[in-house]
């Protein structure tokens, strides 16, 4: 089934999460949920919040990019419960970072060049492992979704001060998006 994805300004995507219970008992529709909505959407990942559940999850595919680019994103299909970020390592560098909560906005955002994380598969089976490259940004970017923080919140002053006004249209709902998106009320 697919989701709504929340617009930027929506509350879900600022609400504090929760651990997944082992025994949650629509795990496994959730997860085939989250990657058909993100499929849908043409993203490369998706957190629960996203699609307002406050739970501590998300699916990431890397296939969809482009393969000659980002040769580690191949077959890259995942699913992290209950993550934590050990530590991250190695030099920031920057990449234009995109949304589906906040369509046709992109900018540049820095992040350390790898990430060392404890999560759990959708078996519930335990891993720590290290991440690189473009395999450690976009987790780094669907992670930040667990603890309410978008990409949009890094930019500088100025940066913040130019996408605001497109920013304030896309939590108003005037925006024509390719997927289903739920608005803030009003
Ligand atoms: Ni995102």
């Amino acid at each position: 089934m697919i989701l709504p994805i929340l617009s930027f300004g929506h509350y879900g995507l600022r609400e504090e999460t929760r651990e997944v219970e082992k025994d949650y008992p629509q795990l496994k529709e959730m997860i085939s949920n989250m990657f058909e909505t993100m499929y849908h959407a043409n993203g490369v990942g998706l957190a629960a919040p996203q699609v307002n559940i406050p739970l501590r999850i998300f699916v990431v595919d890397g296939s969809p990019l482009d393969p000659i680019e980002d040769e580690n994103m191949e077959g890259f299909k995942k699913v992290f419960i209950n993550p934590t970020k050990l530590n991250e390592t190695g030099e920031e560098w920057p990449y234009e970072e995109g949304c589906l909560s906040i369509p046709d906005i992109r900018e540049d955002v820095w992040r350390p060049a790898n990430i060392r994380l404890r999560y759990f598969d959708q078996d519930f089976n335990e891993h720590v492992e290290v991440f690189k490259g473009m395999q450690a940004r976009v987790i780094q970017h669907e992670y930040d979704h667990l603890e309410g923080v978008l990409f949009t919140d890094y930019l500088s002053g100025l940066r913040k001060k130019m996408v605001k006004s497109r920013l304030n249209k896309i939590s108003k709902g005037q925006i024509n998006a390719e997927y289903p998106m739920r608005f803030p009320k009003k």
